[in-house]
């Protein structure tokens, strides 16, 4: 009986320190802050294993895949996995109607077959440390933000310069906790980085957008990149003699899959949060900015998806941005939803009126934050129009390739009295970059996008961020049924920057008076028009709201912490290594619904249609199912499981992160997070947020089963 007891009081300690698995933690203060309630979840390492100042660790097989992804390191030689959409933009670079490695899968069967990608990057973190008094050195709370600033800007300069003197590595100074404290990273990049091997998007990208941001989920989502290095191991441009990369640290990976509660951890890079804003700001998320961006986005996507199911060309040269485009526009729609039913304003209205209430019952706190929330509101409430117009201005008036090619060749206005010289390097460089642009272009889609922009600023932007030209269109109005189309009509049938065989031929008599040509071009009078409008009427307004919120927040985020001292705050996401832990977990998303925390092929088999282009399962994929083929990937149950979720609390920018159990082997790789719990980014419901992984076994059976690509298999160690 008294052992019993014993029992249940040490259950009931253990039950008490557990935490929710909300929170996005820094590596190196995993073991003042989180590691007992990681090993009481069930992890079974050190968190020496995790980040290590001496030796190589975990740490050590992260990376930044490119500008935005993650990546893990699995194997000796230089091997790295991350995402199919991670690595799309490359892999699309390398198709075409001849190659089309996007359509059909890629697999180097010898290094010699690896495709290198210039332009894309490797990043392994070799060092972070707090650097908060050095930055914050001369500064006081008494001073103007615009004298805090620049004393921090000049710091940071001066700490990021020194730190990497005399080596080949990069500095970086992060700000965390909203301004509270600096954190220096010291990196290694490297730039041979080449395309081993990707699945067709039937397997890399199966259910597309229909089920981008849903579970359950069928998504092969993997590809696979080797890093070089010079022969002494240091980063070097592409260049045959260089070798693979002997990393410090890989992942060995594990086969045994995985259960409803084990324990979880995802490695990686997660991009923006925004847990900690207050009520006004989420009511402008909810309320106008997401709505605003998900109606420009609908339309793009509606003309987008039309045309790329008209034509096999324009699917390929429309795939990566249509994807892009639709990934924020379905994200909003699931953020809002879930913000919606969070009641997430009226939370943390809730929130500020018991901060308040402390407010007034301590003197020295209320003398210092006693008017943050009221500044908040004012703030909030004259940024509105502002925020509107940017938002117009970004998605819709620079919503067109044609405008948007426009925008980039300002430089050919410089051949204006331009020596010999500077004009042929003014040539090439437009040539460059044109040529680039042309080959994802569709004059016809283009146009249709470039009207119905101009349709949705024009109705739904104030006319005080009109720019000139709309003058003109009222003119039209008159005589035309519709006059967007109209103008539409005149601008590309005139303009150099709608029409590659007309960029070209102006190109090639290219002068010192080309400019006149330019400056008076249709679609380039347009550019600059709205161009105009930002530059007078909006930069400066907002850049002066973005430093006053900046400082609002680094000081409202001070007022809570000290408001909630037993609180385990979390820094906001801020594109830095983070670690988040949880467990394989299922959920409810609706009354009457539970969804399993896995899923198999046999679903795969289940959506299989030729006729709709994302859920057209390849033959072999359907011949390997009924062959039962799947080797020692299968699950102990005998199916051949595809993905699973957890409540790991994850970003955008975690995509690629590596995915470990509680011995610290690899068990997949995060690519998304369900739609239901997309809100997570500003507020995170424990019920609702789960990560969705790929079960590493379903990328290792594609590899060897489908591709027969087992060369790669046997670079890495599988346990
Ligand atoms: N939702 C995932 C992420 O935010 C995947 C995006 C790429 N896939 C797509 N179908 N657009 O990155
Ligand atoms: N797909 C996202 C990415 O590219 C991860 C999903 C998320 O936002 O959580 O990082």
């Amino acid at each position: 009986m008294k052992k019993l007891l014993v029992l249940l009081v040490f259950k009931l300690l253990l039950i008490l320190t557990l935490f929710a698995d909300e929170g996005m933690w820094i590596p190196i203060l995993m073991q003042q802050y989180n590691f007992g309630d990681m090993q009481a979840k069930g992890f079974k390492l050190t968190a020496e294993d995790i980040y290590s100042v001496n030796n190589a660790s975990m740490k050590d097989a992260v990376v930044i895949f490119g500008g935005g992804c993650t990546g893990a390191i699995i194997s000796d030689e230089g091997l790295l996995i991350t995402n199919h959409h991670c690595g799309y933009g490359n892999i699309q670079k390398h198709s075409s109607l001849e190659h089309d490695y996007l359509t059909n899968g890629f697999w180097a069967m010898t290094r010699a077959e690896e495709l290198s990608n210039p332009g894309l990057k490797v990043t392994f973190l070799i060092s972070m440390k707090d650097v908060t008094d050095l930055v914050l050195k001369g500064v006081d709370d008494n001073m103007t933000v615009y004298k805090r600033t620049s004393i921090i800007e000049k710091n940071i300069e001066e700490i990021e310069s020194k730190a990497v003197d005399g080596t080949h590595y990069e500095a970086r100074i992060e700000s965390f906790y909203n301004g509270n404290q600096y954190f220096l990273f010291i990196n290694e990049v490297f730039t041979d980085v080449r395309l081993v091997g990707a699945p067709p998007s039937s397997i890399g990208k199966f259910g597309g957008d229909t089920d981008n941001w849903m579970w359950p989920r069928h998504t092969g989502d993997f590809s696979i990149f080797r890093v070089y290095c010079d022969k002494e191991g240091k980063p070097a441009d592409f260049s045959k003699d260089n070798v693979p990369l002997k990393p410090k640290r890989f992942f060995p990976v594990s086969i045994n899959g995985v259960k409803k509660g084990d324990f979880t951890m995802v490695f990686g890079y997660p991009g923006t949060t925004t847990e900690y804003l207050p009520s006004y700001a989420v009511e402008q998320i909810q309320n106008e900015s997401d709505p605003a961006r998900i109606l420009i986005r609908g339309k793009k996507l509606d003309i987008i998806n039309a045309a790329m199911n008209s034509d096999p060309l324009i699917r390929i040269q429309y795939s990566a941005k249509a994807a892009s485009v639709a990934n924020g526009w379905k994200k909003w729609i699931g953020e809002v939803r879930g913000l919606k039913r969070l009641n997430a304003i009226d939370v943390k209205r809730d929130f500020e009126n018991s901060f308040t209430a402390w407010l007034n019952s301590d003197k020295t706190m209320y003398e210092k934050y006693g008017d943050i929330l009221s500044q908040y509101e004012k703030i909030y409430k004259e940024l509105s129009s502002y925020n509107m117009a940017m938002i117009y201005i970004n998605e819709a008036a620079f919503g067109s390739d044609a405008v948007l090619l426009a925008l980039r060749m300002r430089g050919l206005e410089g051949s204006k009295d331009a020596s010999e010289e500077s004009l042929e390097w003014i040539k090439k460089d437009a040539q460059t970059k044109a040529d680039i642009h042309f080959k994802d272009y569709n004059e016809a889609t283009d146009k249709l996008i470039f009207a119905e922009m101009l349709r949705l600023y024009y109705e739904n932007v104030p006319k005080e961020f009109h720019p000139a030209f709309f003058e003109e269109l009222d003119k039209i109005s008159k005589k035309s049924t519709d006059k967007y189309l109209t103008i539409t009509d005149y601008c590309y049938s005139k303009s150099i920057f709608a029409n590659q065989e007309k960029f070209n031929t102006f190109l090639q008599t290219f002068s010192s008076k080309s400019y006149k040509k330019v400056v008076n071009d249709p679609l380039y009078v347009l550019m600059k028009g709205f161009l105009g409008v930002y530059q007078t009427k909006i930069m400066s307004p907002y850049d002066k709201f973005t430093m006053t919120l900046d400082s609002l927040d680094r000081v409202y985020m001070k007022a809570q912490m000290e408001y909630q001292p037993n609180r385990r705050f979390y820094p906001d996401a801020n594109f830095t290594l983070r670690i988040t832990y949880g467990q394989v977990d299922d959920y409810d998303p609706v009354d009457g619904v539970e969804y399993e925390y896995y899923t198999t092929l046999k679903g795969i088999i289940e959506k299989d249609n030729p006729d709709i282009y994302d859920y057209d399962v390849p033959d072999k994929l359907k011949e390997l199912y009924y062959a039962g083929d799947f080797g020692k990937y299968a699950d102990s149950d005998g199916t051949m499981h595809v993905a699973f979720i957890g409540t790991n609390h994850t970003t955008g920018g975690n995509s690629g992160s590596p995915v470990i159990n509680a011995n610290g082997e690899l068990i997949g790789l995060n690519f998304d997070r369900n739609w239901e719990g997309t809100m997570s980014d500003v507020m995170y419901d424990p019920d609702m947020c789960r990560n969705i992984t790929l079960d590493i076994r379903y990328a290792l059976f594609i590899i060897d089963k489908y591709a027969g690509a087992s060369h790669l298999i046997e670079e890495m160690e599988i346990r």
